[in-house]
């Protein structure tokens, strides 16, 4: 049954958000359990569909997985079954397409669905394949599938990325782990989720240099081992609740944050008027002022994220002024623009750039989620607009927001989900 949520605008957000794990560095952690038949185990993992999604594909390749409290996982792939990743698995979640690295690394071979186009723009792993082609794999695309073969295993040679590409890197690097040789990744994406990837990676005994840096360095080891790890806070979430707090004039301590994984974000909301408190690992948010308008541009770490621009927007839709809002990573970025637009927001798209006056109100309206931040922008916007806003397909929100409702509900929003 669709769930849908119904939210009524206009309460200031006060008090408390505990932020969860990163679900972008979960998603590959979990993939990296492949890489060992020793037991990895996965701390402060969010509680979201996509992990499940995620889990449920490692359950059918026959890793042996335990879920306990508070929000561990551990998993351990000695007796594995397959290393099909079906279309079933895939078509739900395109972060499946990272088990294609480990399985062909340790096991030689793999058969993963092509992921196909999504919400948001193509979105191909053309990159993911050329690169692990470069390390020797015979790689052909049947029936919709990606069948991957390394009969005498990878080997390590430098791969230069066209573009910059996270999930691209991450499998790359997991396919390198494994193989004969030094690899060097060069234009590698610097996602703190990439550089905790790498963490992980080297805890469980490979050798991988220079990350954080757009060259890194992979020797190749002859097999890995268990280790226990702590998933990162979400940046996301921690950008979407601070928005949160502006939008509303409340006051939010965000608990559990890397001051430093936002910076750009900060500076940027910092220069529309938004304050920031740090106080140790938490950071307090409100603002004194009216929302100034301030330009940005999307682009890979350390620039302004994409998975940002969605929330921004509505930020943007309230302010003094006019801003404009360049999307310069996904090609389809925009469809939360029609419906902001439905509840009163004044934005117009020139091809890769939004350009958003700032309205004194939104009104509530019927909106539809398309894809997973365009939700969380449509909720942000329900929790200003004046009157009544529904947003329907709720489904895309839980792929990325553990406990949404509860979060909101316990700093003061009045919101409440229902099935239609
Ligand atoms: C990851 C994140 C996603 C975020 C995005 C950009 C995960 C699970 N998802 O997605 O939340 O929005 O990074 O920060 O971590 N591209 C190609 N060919 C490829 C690979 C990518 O053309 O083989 C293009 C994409 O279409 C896109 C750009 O490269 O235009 C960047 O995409 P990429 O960094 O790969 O995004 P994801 O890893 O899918």
């Amino acid at each position: 049954m669709l769930q849908s949520m119904r939210i009524r605008g206009g309460q200031p957000l006060n008090g408390e958000v505990a932020i969860s794990g990163a679900k972008n560095l979960a998603l590959p952690a979990l993939a990296a359990s492949l890489l060992t038949e020793s037991k990895v185990i996965l701390k402060n993992v969010p509680k979201l569909v996509d992990i499940r999604s995620m889990l449920e594909l490692l359950d059918h390749l026959g890793c042996n997985i335990d879920c306990f409290e508070p929000n561990s996982i551990s998993i351990s792939t000695n007796n594995l079954k397959s290393t099909d990743a079906p279309y079933d698995f895939v078509r739900k979640m395109r972060a499946s397409i990272l088990v294609l690295g480990p399985l062909l690394s340790r096991f030689k071979q793999a058969t993963v669905s092509l992921p196909g186009g999504c919400a948001i723009g193509t979105r191909g792993v053309d990159l993911h394949i050329k690169a692990l082609q470069l390390m020797g794999a015979q790689i052909s695309i049947e029936n919709g599938y990606i069948k991957a073969q390394a009969n005498h295993g990878l080997c390590g040679c430098d791969i230069a990325f066209p573009i910059v590409t996270v999930t691209g890197t991450e499998n790359v690097l997991m396919a390198a782990v494994l193989a004969k040789g030094m690899t060097r990744l060069i234009n590698a994406a610097v996602e703190p989720e990439v550089v905790a990837l790498c963490r992980l990676l080297n805890n469980m005994g490979a050798n991988i240099k220079g990350h954080g840096t757009s060259i890194i360095e992979i020797e190749g080891a002859q097999s890995l081992h268990g280790t226990e790890f702590e998933i990162i806070p979400d940046r996301i979430e921690v950008g979407t609740y601070a928005i949160a707090a502006a939008l509303t004039s409340g006051k939010l301590l965000l608990k559990n944050c890397i001051y430093d994984d936002l910076t750009t974000v900060f500076e940027t909301l910092q220069n529309c008027g938004i304050v920031f408190e740090k106080q140790d690992k938490n950071i307090l948010v409100y603002r004194k002022e009216d929302i100034k308008p301030i330009d940005i541009q999307t682009m890979p770490h350390p620039g302004f994220p994409t998975d940002l621009q969605a929330q921004y927007t509505v930020l943007m839709s309230v302010s003094c002024g006019t801003a404009a809002i360049t999307e310069n990573i996904f090609e389809n970025r925009f469809m939360h623009i029609p419906e902001l637009n439905r509840m009163g927001a004044n934005i117009s798209v020139h091809g890769k750039t939004a350009i958003v006056t700032g309205v004194k109100k939104l009104f509530g309206a019927q909106v539809m989620a398309t894809d997973l931040r365009a939700s969380a922008s449509l909720v942000l916007a329900g929790l200003i607009a004046n009157g009544k806003t529904v947003v329907n397909r709720l489904y895309h929100l839980d792929r990325g927001y553990a406990e949404i409702d509860k979060k909101l509900t316990e700093c003061g929003a009045v919101v409440e989900r229902f099935s239609v």
